[in-house]
């Protein structure tokens, strides 16, 4: 037999060897008799000092072949074997390794924030582009430049929180935002949202908390409509709440617009016919909207004889309460987790 022939043999025999060895000491044995120190693969390793020169490059060629496939089939074998006991000692706790495992805590959205990105993705599809004003106002923006001069009886509707700087307040709206864009922006067009925390020295409620988040939207350019606002609008309610909703025009008051409505929905859950949440009128108020007053454009810089504009705000809170069903708007800033995590 030729020396290839043999070693072609030797492995042969180690691996059918190893195949039969079914625990750890059996494969500790199979390690001594084949490859420790005094093993068959070292002895042939050995061999190729006894080689005439010629044939000592081709054999050691061979041999170190067997060596290394002789090693890895080892290796291999020792892994197998090291899984099959696991499994075994698992099986015997009562442990099933093919249950699905647990699922770690991983943190979302607050249901406002992602109200908030929703209202202004559909915006930004739309063309607007997101401005993020300031928390902390002044008197003159938060009221005196959209038209509320000092004691004027809508002021009232939104209670403030005061600072002890005077005339430096929290915002109640995200309205005076549309001063600080106007004013940054004369005289180029403008189409912008403008979403934000906005604050109000009220008695906290089911509807009404301290804190919560509007987005406004300003548009001022040439030739601005109603109409233009109705559309967008009309396109807005379609994405956020799906094709085909109803949409109503309620006469309303703003002092920074002119003329103001309110804007409802067919009520997304009994389609108009009347439930608990739309108090049996079958609509859902969702926002406030108008024409933008010419004082607060003339205050922001933009001459109403060649100008004129849209503005609307809305509430992701009460939205994401139509959306999802929440009876109580102090749900969102309680951090109760078991109410986070649904959504
Ligand atoms: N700022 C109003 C509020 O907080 C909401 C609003 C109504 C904003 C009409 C507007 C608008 O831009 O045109 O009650």
């Amino acid at each position: 037999m030729s020396q290839h022939q043999e070693l072609i043999q030797l492995q042969a025999q180690a691996e059918n060897e190893l195949a039969d060895a079914r625990d750890e000491k059996q494969l500790e044995a199979w390690r001594i008799k084949w490859l420790g120190r005094k093993g068959l693969v070292p002895a042939a390793v050995k061999q190729i000092g006894s080689l005439p020169k010629e044939e000592r490059a081709a054999y050691g060629q061979a041999v170190n072949q067997l060596k290394q496939a002789v090693q890895a089939a080892f290796e291999a074998r020792q892994q197998q074997l090291k899984e099959a006991a696991m499994a075994a000692e698992l099986r015997s706790e009562g442990f099933d390794p093919t249950l699905p495992g647990r699922r770690p805590q991983i943190g979302r959205l607050h249901p406002s924030s992602a109200t908030l990105r929703e209202i202004a993705h559909i915006f930004a599809h739309m063309g607007f582009e997101v401005y993020t004003a300031r928390d902390v106002e002044t008197d003159e923006y938060n009221f005196q430049l959209l038209n509320f001069p000092k004691g004027h009886p809508a002021r009232e509707m939104q209670d403030t929180f005061h600072t002890t700087t005077p005339d430096v307040l929290l915002r109640t709206h995200t309205s005076p935002g549309q001063i600080r864009v106007m004013r940054e922006r004369y005289p180029e067009p403008i189409r912008v949202i403008l979403p934000g925390k906005c604050y109000r020295y009220e008695q906290v409620t089911a509807r009404s908390e301290m804190m919560f988040h509007q987005v406004e939207g300003l548009v001022v350019g040439k030739n601005i409509t109603f109409a233009d606002l109705k559309g967008t609008l009309q396109a807005f309610v379609d994405q956020l709440f799906g094709e085909g909703r109803q949409l109503r025009f309620r006469a309303s008051h703003f002092p920074f617009t002119e003329p103001s409505a309110e804007v409802d929905v067919d009520c997304i859950l009994c389609g108009g016919k009347g439930c608990r949440v739309c108090k049996y009128t079958g609509w859902l108020e969702i926002l406030g909207c108008g024409m933008v007053h010419p004082n607060v454009l003339r205050n922001g810089g933009y001459d109403p004889e060649e100008w004129s504009g849209y503005a609307f705000g809305m509430g992701p809170e009460r939205i994401a309460m139509l959306l999802h069903g929440v009876d109580d708007i102090r749900y969102f800033f309680s951090n109760d987790v078991r109410f986070l995590e649904q959504f």
